[in-house]
């Protein structure tokens, strides 16, 4: 990357604290059958306290995450101009991408993101009135020629992991297992590989800025050099996320949130960034279909105010999205927008 761009730079009050506080006890939920009984309440406790927890015995087979963290390397390891024949562009949202911003600054990374089911449909755009729609098409490079396959049977597991989740939620929310189900159907979930290269200016600049994610979940795998750091619920301190072999990190996203009337919340993350060591992560995006209304669920508003107006999920996403090509002067859409004034 060359000079140092000035878009990279975060304003003071965003730079990270070089040492940092590791969190030992973001909840680590151990997924496996003999455990079932405890599930539910874990992840009551996880969502309610922290919007982040760890998940082991997931079934999610380690080869196939070797087979994907593999392939990315290989991929992010090829010349720029090779990695930018997959470019995506405005028209384009899927494929590759080194300059995209979060909060308006500039994040310290590149990324290859596709979409997992197809066909799959966004909005054309993000005028209200503007009903057209636009299919997501995946770039594959040529090199490495594996990446495809690997991407589309992590995805498979990916998606089996995601709905095991969605169900334990639901329960913990005193709803049916399958509550959330219908909103899935012809959903857009897409996968972002990540890969952050050292940093010479960590104390100024981040991996990826401090933002939520807009989605109803979202499924990590970070590598063992680590940088994931949380913001604290109690105290507001961001905290890293240690590295844990074979662990999937698991957060709560804004849909979520907006489902629960805010008894779970989307918590704040970002990356932070080191001078040594090139990083590697996953992030496997979980969310309903375009056409999907967000609103707070009447069964768990009963008594109370919904707290949010309902948006359209399609316009919300190619909203976002938008505003993460360039440095706009106005701040992104964020759930708080349709917050109903207390
Ligand atoms: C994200 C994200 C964290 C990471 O992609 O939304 O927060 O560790 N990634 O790559
Ligand atoms: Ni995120």
């Amino acid at each position: 990357m060359g000079e140092v761009d000035p878009a990279f730079i975060q304003d003071t009050q965003h730079r990270p604290k070089l040492a940092v506080i590791e969190a030992e006890s973001i909840p680590l939920i151990d997924l496996s059958s003999a455990k079932a009984s405890n599930h539910v309440s874990q992840i009551a406790d996880a969502c309610k306290n922290w919007g982040f927890f760890q998940v082991i015995n997931h079934g999610v087979p380690s080869e196939s995450r070797r087979k994907i963290e593999d392939a990315a390397r290989k991929f992010f390891a090829l010349p720029l101009e090779e990695k930018r024949k997959v470019s995506r562009d405005e028209v384009n949202p899927m494929g590759y991408f080194d300059t995209e911003h979060t909060k308006n600054v500039r994040d310290w990374k590149e990324v290859f993101d596709h979409v997992v089911s197809s066909p799959a449909f966004i909005p054309a755009s993000p005028d209200p009135d503007d009903k057209e729609l636009k299919e997501l098409i995946n770039q594959w490079p040529q090199y490495p020629p594996e990446l495809r396959e690997v991407c589309e049977e992590y995805a498979r597991e990916m998606e089996k992991l995601a709905f095991k989740l969605l169900g334990l939620i639901s329960l913990s929310l005193g709803l049916p297992e399958n509550r959330f189900n219908l909103f899935f159907e012809e959903s857009a979930n897409f996968i972002r590989l990540n890969h952050y290269p050292p940093c010479p200016i960590p104390h100024l600049a981040l991996g990826v800025g401090r933002h939520k994610d807009g989605v109803a979940l979202t499924i990590l795998a970070q590598d063992d050099v680590g940088g994931l750091q949380v913001k604290l619920k109690t105290n507001g301190e961001w905290v890293r996320v240690k590295p844990t072999p074979d662990t999937y990190i698991i957060n709560v996203g804004d849909i979520v949130q907006v489902w629960s009337n805010d008894t779970y919340e989307s918590v704040e993350h970002r990356v932070m960034m080191n001078s040594e060591w090139e990083r590697f992560s996953i992030s496997f995006f979980f969310s309903p279909g375009h056409h999907v209304w967000v609103k707070p669920l009447e069964e768990l508003t009963k008594g109370e105010e919904p707290k949010y107006r309902a948006y359209n999920w399609g316009k919300f996403f190619v909203t976002r999205r938008r505003s993460s090509f360039k440095k706009l002067d106005v701040e992104n859409l964020q759930i708080s927008h349709f917050k109903v004034s207390e």
